[in-house]
């Protein structure tokens, strides 16, 4: 039982080097074509009304175009920095290892493709029209496929890695809870259908995102429709 054996294995007594820094930083692929969001709307419903209305959705067929303003008011929820430097969601040793991947299908001003969130508020185009079928083929359930767009979350392992060596893997995790659980309740407040996934072929999504999978990996994935 591989699980007993990490969670015993982790213990944050063990490794953890506490005059190590953390490595935190953002991604950026300064030689793709970049897009600017639009500035993220301010949600005003209350927090009870969307903790008692989150579902999982299992609707994501629909032929209708997902508004750039609801996309980019979802991502800066989620992954966002705010105007102080900090984020909307907490992380070990503030190392912020997460990294997010938007998937275009049918986003509104966005050609189809696959693109970078790059925490200045920008999208960075990687992969074309192309990827769009490579994606769906990687989802386990049909009835996720062809949704709207889908958020990638990645854990990129070096920035929590020298300080907190393996117990990096659970700082990762705990964020992309919190990431994911921040962009669900913004989806309900804005009204988009949203899943949770990790039924994909993760070692493929690494693959198609081309990323260096000995440093980074696909962790979790949100599909979204209207
Ligand atoms: C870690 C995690 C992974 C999940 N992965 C999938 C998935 O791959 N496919 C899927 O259809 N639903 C997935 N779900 C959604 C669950 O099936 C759903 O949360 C559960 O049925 C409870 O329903 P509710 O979210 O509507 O309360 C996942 C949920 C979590 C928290």
């Amino acid at each position: 039982m591989l699980y007993k054996h990490f969670h015993n294995r982790t213990n944050i007594g063990n490794s953890t080097q506490y005059d190590v820094p953390t490595q935190p930083g953002s991604k950026a692929y300064p030689r793709f074509e970049a897009i600017t969001l639009p500035e993220s709307a301010r949600i005003a419903t209350s927090l009870s009304d969307v903790l008692e209305r989150r579902n999982s959705s299992e609707a994501f067929g629909s032929a209708t175009v997902f508004a750039t303003k609801a996309l980019a008011t979802l991502l800066f929820h989620s992954v966002g920095v705010r105007e102080d430097g900090k984020r909307m969601r907490p992380s070990g040793g503030a190392s912020y290892p997460l990294e997010c991947y938007v998937v275009a299908n049918r986003i509104e001003n966005v050609a189809s493709g696959i693109y970078h969130y790059n925490t200045k508020h920008t999208l960075e185009r990687l992969i074309g029209e192309e990827g769009m079928q490579n994606f769906m083929d990687l989802l386990v359930y049909d009835f996720t496929k062809d949704a709207a767009c889908y958020l990638i979350f990645t854990a990129v392992w070096g920035r929590a890695y020298d300080r907190y060596r393996d117990v990096c893997y659970r700082i990762a995790w705990a964020e992309a809870g919190h990431a994911m659980q921040n962009a669900l309740l913004a989806a309900t407040a804005l009204k988009v259908n949203a899943r949770p996934l990790i039924g994909f072929f993760n070692d493929k999504l690494d693959v198609l995102l081309d990323i260096d999978k000995d440093d980074e990996n696909a962790l979790y994935v949100l599909a979204l429709s209207v």
